[in-house]
């Protein structure tokens, strides 16, 4: 069942043209499917027409309008194989019977709120029809979609509307879309069902006119200008960043209800996670403001990095993934503030991805084995994939990067391509050798860099040791030196960066390449001893180990020109606090801590979504990760709780000054100021309510009360439910009653209250679950009260006594049978269960056994329960 890279063959028949006709219907959808077929020259000789399936009812099969006898084919519920093809190209006609209204794993054809859609990535096309359902094989889709008028009057399709009309004589209407650029089945969608339209425009820079409409459930039009606002901004950013234009005359978004991830870039008709379009400053955050524009953008850079250019097969994910990862991510940095962004994409990079690479479940950005691919939609495929691609714009300079892209997308436009092809279009466009920078796509784990350094006075240089290794992860015990661009300054006394020059020549744009498993770099130059300013930027994804003191963290925290690692030193300073204060269950004295932040508090020159990130503590599990074992998540807790509470008390006076500074003056913007702006205030306000005081809780009930937007009120509201006081379930029932009809923020509700550290709480999440607003079948509710109960509340899922563990594997087991992809999701908030101490470790350990002992799993719940285990 394991699927290898090393085993990739070409598809032996291709497609060269697709009809597709749905007859939607709620229980019996009919899809009648012609598929060109030709034999691939490529393919192997006199190879027989093997088409997946999965779950299919086939109701009738034709060879060139002739039907089939059924002896000349073998078709399963999974499978349909003619083993003698009549000729080496014909056209086969398939008639299968899909419900989509018993599809609970949403893949392929399915419906939410009563609408249908659908969602094909990786393979979910092969529920709808048989197919050569894998990304290489390309091809030219003409859908027509037909449905009764009153329960569809809205039918979408991939490309461009050609035709439609009533069915005469029915009561039913149709309408054809056809596509001219050729695809694989993943990127197949379609949608009927009553939805209101929010349209516009936008005309691209050669002058062509591309209608923009974003569909939503009747009522929430108002909510969809901040995704429309994102998209065309998104548009005009790709031309002139990239020099990418829109390719056809139309661009449909549609929002949806029920969605397993956040939202799929089918060619010109993307469906969406509704969480990920709909806002209004009553109902949304500025995180979420953020996620949408984030997420827009994400979905619209695939038409060129992911649908012009795909993947030839699913071990390239990080190709497209990492990539426009990658590029929202540039994006967003320069509609937002680049070093804020930076920060936030590395804390997520952190807590979610070096956790991955730490754990049973590391892999490599482009794995070499599965066998669920489902499970490889990972932190690592996207988010370190991202940094790869990152380093290759660090390593190859802005303008090198750019030739590169430009050469991938002449060269590979139309194709199904692999990394090695991305690689060597930079390599080409460059002439520079990128063999060994290739091993970040191979080698999992995060590598560990080893920092010291010593300045000569007398000779006025200062010499770098650096030392690197990549720790052992699943399958990969050795491992070879990887290419680490390290973005470096030397900060002398007086806070300025003072020369680089390795011997006589200045160092190319501040990046040093390390290479080899030791190295040493002699600055020179130099007439005082610098602080050095490593991995500025975040500029690798490594684990940094240097011989840097607190006093000149200190220093790095006041005077780094490098605004993440005036970041970086602050939480380096406090992390190393939490980790004594987790061992041995005392704080170390944090007066450099307190200087330091005080210090940033009271810089006038940085804006407030900085100081907001640089003054919020590490998180727990960051704290966990770095001490990496026999892990105790109460004293991880204890310890940050302490330490939350020294800074709130030492710097009450500038969190007051900063809480009033904050105050809104005019009307809500989600513009990034705005949103830096709350941000900090909120932070101001946990901390001055962080000791559970009468003026902290009338404080953060007063804002709950009196807040206008969404931001404002639920961080009041987190503030007042970390507290075991009587507002809180005050303020929370008052919270569900105002926004009761709500599902997206009746989420935030069930989030707030499963990440309560409190041994109640596993009780009250139990509770929630038989809420009336809670729903097993729906991917969001399930990530918001227990996907957030297991990812994000260290103390109660890990339980001392396992009750947290046993809960959450119980929950896997129920969804399973129902939504393997969400069930297996959730399974893997285990990953980090073996750094934890000896007892929970070993409750862990029980709650996957029996999830690995139990008959009948999915192939998706099967694999991570394995790997966890292994
Ligand atoms: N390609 C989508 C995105 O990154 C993700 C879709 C994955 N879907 C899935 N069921 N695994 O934007
Ligand atoms: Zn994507």
């Amino acid at each position: 069942k394991a699927i290898h890279l090393a085993d990739y063959r070409p598809p032996d028949w291709l497609v060269e043209k697709v009809d597709l006709d749905f007859a939607l219907h709620p229980s019996q959808t009919r899809v009648t499917a012609r598929l060109a077929l030709r034999r691939n020259p490529k393919g192997a000789a006199g190879a027989p027409v093997v088409l997946e399936g999965d779950d299919l009812t086939l109701v009738r099969l034709a060879i060139d309008g002739t039907p089939l006898a059924g002896s000349s084919f073998e078709a399963t519920g999974n499978r349909l194989t003619l083993a003698h093809p009549p000729a080496d190209a014909f056209l086969l006609e398939i008639e299968t019977l899909v419900d989509p209204t018993a599809n609970t794993q949403l893949m392929g054809l399915y419906r939410t709120s009563g609408n249908y859609c659908t969602q094909c990535e990786p393979e979910g096309f092969r529920r709808i029809t048989y197919y050569p359902d894998r990304p290489d094989v390309l091809s030219v889709f003409t859908t027509r979609i037909e449905a009764d008028k009153q329960e569809a009057p809205i039918l979408l399709g991939n490309g461009n509307l050609v035709e439609s009309g009533q069915v005469p004589g029915t009561s039913r209407h149709y309408a054809v879309w056809h596509d001219p650029w050729p695809k694989p089945s993943y990127l197949f969608a379609l949608v009927g069902g009553r939805l209101a339209k929010v349209a516009d425009s936008f005309v691209t820079a050669s002058g062509r006119k591309v209608e923009l409409g974003i569909y939503v459930e009747e009522g929430k039009e108002a909510r969809a200008g901040y995704a429309m606002d994102s998209l065309k901004r998104s548009m005009r950013w790709d031309e002139e960043a990239f020099g990418r234009e829109y390719d056809l005359d139309v661009f449909n978004i549609v929002a949806v209800s029920d969605f397993n991830m956040g939202a799929m870039e089918n060619k010109g008709l993307n469906v969406f996670n509704d969480k990920y379009v709909l806002a209004s400053p009553e109902t949304a955050t500025d995180a979420d403001y953020s996620g949408i524009e984030g997420v827009i953008a994400h979905e619209y850079f695939h038409n060129w990095t992911g649908n012009r250019i795909t993947c030839r097969d699913w071990f390239q994910l990080c190709l497209k993934e990492g990539l426009t990862v990658f590029r929202d991510q540039e994006f967003s940095s320069d509609q937002r503030s680049r070093p804020v962004k930076r920060i936030a994409d590395v804390r997520m990079l952190k807590a979610a991805q070096f956790t991955e690479d730490a754990g049973p479940l590391a892999h490599p950005v482009r794995p070499e084995t599965y066998r669920e691919i489902n499970n490889f939609y990972t932190a690592t495929v996207y988010e370190k994939g991202a940094e790869v691609v990152r380093m290759l714009k660090t390593l190859l300079g802005e303008e090198g990067f750019r030739k590169g892209m430009d050469l991938y997308f002449e060269r590979h436009d139309g194709e199904a391509a692999t990394i090695e092809d991305f690689v060597s279009s930079f390599a080409d466009a460059t002439g520079r050798d990128l063999s060994q920078f290739s091993l970040w796509y191979a080698q999992s784990g995060t590598p560990v860099l080893n920092v010291s350094g010593t300045y000569d006075e007398a000779a006025g240089t200062y010499r770098l040791d650096i030392s690197q290794s990549v720790p052992p992860t699943p399958g990969q015990p050795e491992k070879k030196p990887m290419v680490i661009p390290l973005a470096l300054g030397l900060v002398g006394p007086d806070g300025r960066d003072q020369p680089l020059m390795l011997g006589n020549t200045p160092v190319e744009r501040g990046v040093v390449e390390v290479k080899e498993a030791t190295q040493s770099f002699l600055f020179t130059g130099l007439d005082a001893r610098p602080v050095p300013s490593l991995n500025r930027g975040f500029s690798a994804p490594v684990n940094l180990v240097s011989d840097l003191t607190e006093a000149d963290r200190v220093f790095l925290a006041a005077h780094d020109a490098d605004p993440f690692n005036r970041f970086d030193a602050l939480q380096r300073i406090a992390l190393e606090l939490l980790k004594t204060g987790a061992r041995t269950g005392t704080l170390p004295a944090p007066d450099a801590l307190v200087t330091a932040a005080r210090a940033i508090l009271a810089d006038p020159a940085l804006d407030a979504a900085f100081k907001a990130q640089a003054l919020a503590l590490p998180g727990e599990g960051e704290v966990a990760r770095e001490l990496a074992r026999e892990v105790d998540p109460d004293a991880v807790f204890a310890a940050r709780k302490a330490l939350r509470v020294t800074l709130g008390t030492t710097l009450a006076e500038g969190f007051t000054a900063a809480y009033a500074a904050g105050a809104a003056s005019g009307a809500f913007s989600p513009d990034a100021a705005s949103a830096g702006r709350r941000a900090l205030r909120n932070l101001a306000l946990d901390y001055l309510a962080v000791t559970g005081s009468a003026d902290g809780i009338a404080r953060a009930k007063a804002q709950f009360e009196a807040a206008d937007n969404m931001t404002d009120r639920i961080t009041a509201l987190a503030v007042l439910a970390q507290h075991d006081v009587p507002e809180r379930e005050a303020a929370l029932d008052a919270f569900y009653r105002r926004f009761e009809r709500d599902a997206l923020v009746i989420d935030k509700w069930f989030t707030l209250q499963a990440q309560i550290a409190s041994p109640t709480t596993l009780d009250r999440v139990k509770d929630l679950m038989l809420h009336p607003a809670f729903s097993l079948a729906n991917p969001n509710r399930v990530r918001a009260l227990v996907g957030a109960f297991a990812a994000a509340n260290p103390t109660q899922f890990n339980r001392a006594d396992g009750e947290g563990h046993a809960f959450v594997a119980e929950v896997v087991l129920t969804l399973d049978s129902k939504n393997p992809q969400v069930a297996a999701r959730l399974l893997a908030s285990f990953k980090t269960f073996r750094q934890l101490e000896p007892a929970r470790r070993g409750h862990a350990e029980q709650a996957l056994r029996r999830i690995a002992e139990t008959p009948g799993l999915s192939p998706d719940v099967a694999d991570i329960a394995t790997r966890s285990l292994a």
